[in-house]
């Protein structure tokens, strides 16, 4: 569904002064914005969304692109996002798969914008590098990689199992997630070339495939 009828332009500064939209999908539309400025032009691109979970950032901003492919591991996440999202938006796919071993890498296109919101620190450290490589093979030359993950600090974090009182607590959860945040930090900023910002909440690591 396209809400917002006028102008590309519009759409966009409509979008950006949306005010239900949580910080963290300005800031990426935004990242998006920089390196495509042309809002028209963002209407020929497919996104896949790695670890998408519910979708959010999907039904945020599908309206702008050609499709918006969601893929995440967990079948039970990706059947909920998908009774919550398809009759409404036409352009989003959801599909139940692994970035380690992914099946789309068989498909006949590739994307030009990839994004992976809170997903990377999950995947096992001797997986990361296949989990890169591949989604370095569906990224269209020139595209864009977005990867978003957690600051070193558990700000902004609101699970369960850091909350005292809720019997989901794991005392050891912030030492394992900081091991693997820093691990993945360590990893892009070996490996890869990449404009980095980081807010009080994330850190934003940009890519190109040049
Ligand atoms: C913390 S959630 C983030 C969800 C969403 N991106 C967001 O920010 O709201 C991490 C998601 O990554 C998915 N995930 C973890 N490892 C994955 C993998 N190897 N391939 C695809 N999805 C994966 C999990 O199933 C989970 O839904």
């Amino acid at each position: 569904m396209s809400v917002l009828t006028s102008s590309d332009d519009l759409k966009t500064k409509q979008y950006l002064h949306e005010k239900s939209h949580n910080k963290k999908y300005d800031i990426l539309f935004n990242i998006i914005l920089e390196k495509y400025p042309k809002a028209k032009k963002l209407a020929k691109y497919r996104v896949l969304d790695v670890g998408s979970g519910l979708g959010k950032f999907a039904r945020t901003s599908s309206m702008f692109f050609r499709t918006y492919t969601c893929v995440d591991s967990n079948p039970t996440i990706t059947s909920y996002a998908q009774d919550l999202t398809n009759k409404i938006y036409h352009n989003i796919n959801f599909i139940t798969d692994n970035i380690v071993n992914t099946c789309l890498l068989e498909k006949k296109y590739k994307y030009k914008i990839i994004i992976s919101d809170h997903c990377v620190h999950f995947i096992p450290k001797s997986d990361i590098k296949k989990a890169f490589t591949n989604m370095f093979n569906l990224l269209k030359p020139n595209g864009l990689m977005i990867i978003i993950e957690h600051t070193i600090e558990p700000k902004g974090w609101g699970s369960d199992l850091l909350n005292k009182s809720s019997n989901l607590f794991d005392e050891n959860i912030w030492a394992k997630k900081s091991s693997q945040l820093e691990f993945v930090h360590e990893f892009i900023t070996k490996n890869y070339t990449h404009e980095y910002m980081e807010t009080k909440t994330n850190r934003y690591y940009i890519m190109t495939n040049q």
